[in-house]
């Protein structure tokens, strides 16, 4: 139907024959003669008709955006101070011959370019005109680079390509799953899987040695800008391979992809143990492109007269902790209000503060709400500790881990964005030793990352102390955004029943739920374990945005609904009859 793509043609092509097929972007009436700006994957070329092509003119006065056309002329140069050198085909224009409307089209519910701040819902609900848009266009473009690229190196590594069921068993990785009825087997059901973990473990067990696969993961959980209910991994498992062997492979590949689509060059990842990291960031994917973090000063305020501070000072799970901004004595009242209001909503009681106006006079040189309630050896103790220079901001964190954790963590990601802190464009990092379990808000013990991580003790030590167990598991985060996580897996039978009782899971439960891989571990299991990247999160920083739903071509909302087809929809009564299913459910 073409000849060239519209965006490829230059003064390469002067005075030939072309045919190019697209979309109108914009049809420009300059009395007598009229110029169609036409667009493809590869970009605009503009085409002119001129009165004298009777048949082509008047078919181009009919002509509106996005109306789908096919048009042949011969390439010319475009005349002297018509040239536009911003555009790859800015020197030529084509002189129309003949035009064929493939398609007409309404009226573009929004303008199809880079410049429209368009609201997202109704970029959702017309997909197909927001995929239009240019820099939607080169995401889902990117995207698919990446993903070959990616397969391009696991396959040179060795890796092969297999598929796992979508129709399964639960497979935990704590979120809730989505489920499917059997019509076959009516009042048995289906679970889509969370990820891919127990077929690839099988697979090792089955022979197959290394195995990868772009997997779609379907998680039933709270929705946030990076997380979707549907979403991509980029699976890996291998045997015979120890953590760094597999840290290794992972490193490359992700270096690989940052050079080949950002041109840079990552820098040794960095390596922090899970406890350091949740004690400096209060989080196990700090952005290590900020140079802030927090510092215990609990042994320094447990004996003060202060609450606030000294009760979680003293108490255990809460800690007090101070987070040091260079030169951040220059914020106002009002921008520390916000801070404070920032951390109130995750939970925290409040943001004290300090601010060093002279950092050789405590009494005098000093700006606190609290100053009145520490006494002046406690706050120079800390200044000291904190090697606080003149002209510096302190703020406070006080009470349970897991708000000061989680708010002063933010707070760092904030305050790093707000005052554009980060030293470097790339950060990559790991985060390994991770405890085996944590508990939850019943107090029961749950997997940090799933239950057949294997743990780095015997299993009568993790029965006596699974608290205190670290496994063989680790994350890859990358300027604070979690882009991988795995773990080497238990590959006997006993140790997997030990985390299966520790986990109150029965043996008759861990039979029905998990028998397959009982099975499987006590017919020879090679050592092995692996790695599953998020896709859509690294496609999210190389092409810089941190909506999630911006690099995948049909992504749902944060209640999981696609606004283009309106799924999840209801279905009529004859079908759920056929799968003797009833609806509890009563409209509001
Ligand atoms: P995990 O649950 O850590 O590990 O997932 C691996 C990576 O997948 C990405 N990810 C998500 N991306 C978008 N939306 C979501 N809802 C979402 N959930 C996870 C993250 C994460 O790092 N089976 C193990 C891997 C293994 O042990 O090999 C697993 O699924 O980038
Ligand atoms: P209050 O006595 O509650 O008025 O608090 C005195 C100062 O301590 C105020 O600046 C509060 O913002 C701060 N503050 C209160 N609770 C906490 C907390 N849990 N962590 C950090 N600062 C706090």
């Amino acid at each position: 139907m073409k000849s060239h793509y519209c965006g490829e043609i230059t003064s390469k092509n002067l005075k030939e024959d072309v045919t190019i097929c697209g979309w109108i972007h914009r049809r420009r009436d300059h009395g007598g003669v009229i110029f169609l700006d036409v667009r493809d994957i590869k970009g605009i070329c503009q085409a002119v008709v001129n009165p004298d092509q009777k048949d082509s003119f008047k078919l181009a006065e009919s002509i509106r955006n996005e109306f789908v056309v096919q048009i042949t002329g011969k390439v010319r140069k475009r005349l002297e101070g018509t040239i536009n050198k911003t555009m790859h085909t800015g020197e030529i224009e084509i002189e129309v011959n003949i035009i064929n409307i493939l398609s007409k089209a309404n009226t573009p519910v929004f303008p199809i370019d880079e410049y429209q701040e368009v609201n997202e819902d109704v970029r959702l609900k017309n997909r197909v005109l927001d995929l239009r848009r240019p820099e939607m266009n080169e995401r889902i473009i990117t995207r698919s680079k990446i993903t070959s690229l990616i397969r391009n190196f696991l396959d040179d590594n060795d890796f092969n390509e297999i598929e796992t069921p979508i129709l399964t068993k639960a497979t935990p990785e704590g979120a809730r799953d989505y489920i499917l009825p059997s019509r076959v087997q009516p009042g048995s059901f289906y679970a889509l899987p969370q990820s891919p973990q127990l077929f690839k473990q099988l697979l090792m067990i089955g022979g197959l040695n290394k195995y990868y696969q772009i997997a779609r993961c379907f998680r039933d959980e709270d929705l946030r800008a990076d997380r979707q209910p549907e979403f991509t991994q980029i699976d890996i498992e291998a045997s015979f391979l120890d953590e760094e062997e597999i840290m290794k492979v992972s490193e490359e590949m992700i270096k690989k992809v940052i050079n080949k689509f950002c041109g840079d060059k990552l820098s040794k990842f960095a390596v922090l143990d899970w406890q350091d990291a949740m004690d400096r960031y209060g989080c196990d994917k700090p952005d290590l492109r900020i140079p802030l973090e927090l510092i215990e000063i609990s042994d320094l305020v447990k004996d003060e007269e202060f609450k606030v501070f000294s009760d979680p000072a003293k108490k255990k799970n809460s800690r007090v902790v101070a987070l040091k901004v260079p030169k951040g004595n220059s914020m106002s009242r009002g921008q520390i209000d916000e801070y404070t209001k920032f951390v109130s909503k995750l939970g925290a009681k409040g943001l004290a503060y300090i601010k060093v106006n002279d950092v050789n006079d405590i009494e005098n040189g000093i700006q606190s709400p609290i100053l009145k309630f520490l006494n002046v050896e406690t706050v120079t103790k800390i200044l000291k500790k904190l090697d606080i220079q003149t002209d510096d901001l302190i703020f406070f964190g006080a009470g349970s881990e897991s708000i000061v954790n989680l708010s002063m963590s933010s707070l760092i990601k904030k305050l790093g964005e707000d005052l554009s802190l980060y030293t470097e464009k790339w950060a990559p990092c790991w985060i390994i030793n991770f405890p085996m379990f944590e508990t939850n808000s019943d107090g029961d013990l749950t997997p940090l990352h799933h239950p057949f991580t294997l743990p780095k003790c015997s299993s009568k030590e993790i029965k006596n102390d699974p608290e205190n167990a670290t496994a063989y598991a680790y994350d890859v985060v990358l300027n604070g955004y979690e882009i991988g996580g795995g773990s080497l897996r238990i590959y006997d039978k006993s140790m997997q029943e030990t985390i299966f009782e520790i986990l109150k899971i029965s043996k008759e439960e861990a039979d029905k739920k998990f028998g397959f891989l009982l099975k499987a571990l006590s017919s020879g299991c090679p050592p092995h374990g692996g790695i599953a990247f998020g896709l859509d999160r690294i496609v999210m920083l190389v092409t810089n945005t941190n909506n999630i739903r911006d690099v995948i071509a049909f992504p749902k909302t944060q209640s999981a609904a696609c606004l283009l087809t309106d799924a999840p929809s209801t279905v009529e009564k004859a079908q759920l009859d056929e799968l003797k299913i009833e609806s509890t459910h009563k409209e509001d």
